[in-house]
């Protein structure tokens, strides 16, 4: 029997801290109080400052998973009569175009392998006379595969092209080394669990100037998710309120340990920490070591091993880890450092791993 609690190895839902679980609890809260206020002024001020982007970027919060987020995004960006070019290389690449198409907005693909990012050549090339593109969106980290997008190299060209610069950054904020900062980014999609280690169920922008001059442009695509509405300085719609609270005290929980510096080391370390465990034990990772992102890792499975098998014998020693997606569910899984992890429980994995892979074999 587990005496321990149960490890989230997959990206998202991420396992929370007992001070952000406790701040679920902080109380009953109308949207409309002046004490909701408050908290929303507070999360807006601290969400930019926790990405380097104070100053530059605007945060508005959704009610909604990273994807009303980036159907948001995608859909306040474009105006009337105007497309967008997707770079895809990942299940969240086509996501976008999904959202594309579900709303009629004209779209163009670079695509690129799964397991090559994506070149800004390519992007470049696409976007060359083109004055009919409002908008380049583009997967910063590809949790399908958990490969890193040149999303600073990408920036340069749209920012030269004209369009505004759209990133799904849903599992790579507060995560990865690159400082957002230094990217010619008009809108950065992130949401409250993952990185930022809050409660899943809300979203955010984070948008410039220009962007902010698009949403007002663009047509009112839909009624929720119409960036516009949520600039104001109260909530347009009925927040997760309790959700709120948890970001918050998320946001506190961070700026507490060291901020973005700290976590982006945790996250490095632990990644190194893990893939040592899978040097050792012999297991394959799909995505070359130049282009890893500090939490998914995509591993082939080991010979004889189904991954229901062993998804069941790693739970039963207190870990959850995540299948491979699309083309990728037959012969790979995913291990994901997401989240708030004890450090023990990570070292103590590479027991639990080799254990449960000769289970899965017996
Ligand atoms: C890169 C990326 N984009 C978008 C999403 C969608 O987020 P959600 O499942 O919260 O809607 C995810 C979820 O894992 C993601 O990893």
């Amino acid at each position: 029997m587990m005496d321990q609690e149960l490890i989230l190895l997959n990206p998202g839902p991420a396992c929370t801290s007992q001070r952000v679980k406790d701040a679920l609890l902080r109380g009953d809260l109308c949207h409309r109080e002046p004490e909701f206020s408050e908290l929303l002024f507070r999360i807006r001020e601290a969400l930019p400052r926790a990405l380097n982007l104070a100053g530059t970027h605007e945060a508005l919060l959704v009610t909604g998973s990273g994807t009303a987020a980036m159907e948001m995004a995608v859909i306040s960006s474009v105006r009337a009569g105007r497309g967008v070019l997707v770079v895809n290389n990942g299940v969240y690449g086509d996501r976008m175009i999904k959202i594309a198409k579900a709303h009629g907005i004209p779209f163009d693909e670079v695509r690129s392998d799964w397991t090559v990012p994506a070149s800004p050549e390519a992007v470049a090339a696409a976007l060359a006379g083109r004055d009919d593109v409002d908008a380049v969106i583009c997967v910063h980290h590809e949790t399908t595969t958990g490969l890193i997008n040149p999303i600073k190299e990408i920036g340069e060209i749209v920012a030269a092209h004209g369009a505004l610069f759209v990133i799904d950054a849903i599992s790579g904020t507060a995560i990865e080394d690159q400082d957002l900062a230094e990217v010619k980014a008009d809108v950065i999609c992130g949401t409250a669990n993952k990185g930022l280690h809050g409660q899943p169920g809300i979203s955010f922008l984070l948008s410039s100037a220009r962007a902010i001059e698009r949403f007002h442009e663009a047509p009112e695509r839909s009624l929720y998710l119409n960036a516009a509405s949520y600039l104001k300085s109260d909530v347009p719609f009925t927040p997760a309120v309790q959700v709120c609270y948890a970001l918050d005290e998320a946001l506190a929980e961070y700026a507490d340990q060291g901020g973005f510096e700290a976590r982006t080391k945790l996250y490095r370390e632990r990644a190194a920490l893990v893939r040592g465990q899978f040097e050792r034990l012999g297991l394959r990772i799909l995505v070359d070591e130049r282009f890893r992102s500090n939490t998914v890792t995509m591993l082939h499975l080991p010979e004889s091993v189904t991954y229901d098998r062993l998804h069941d014998e790693l739970k039963k020693r207190g870990y959850v880890i995540y299948a491979g997606q699309g083309q990728l569910s037959a012969d790979f899984f995913r291990i994901c450092t997401m989240g708030e992890i004890p450090w023990h429980r990570l070292e103590e994995l590479e027991n639990a791993l080799r254990d449960s892979i000769a289970a899965a074999r017996g």
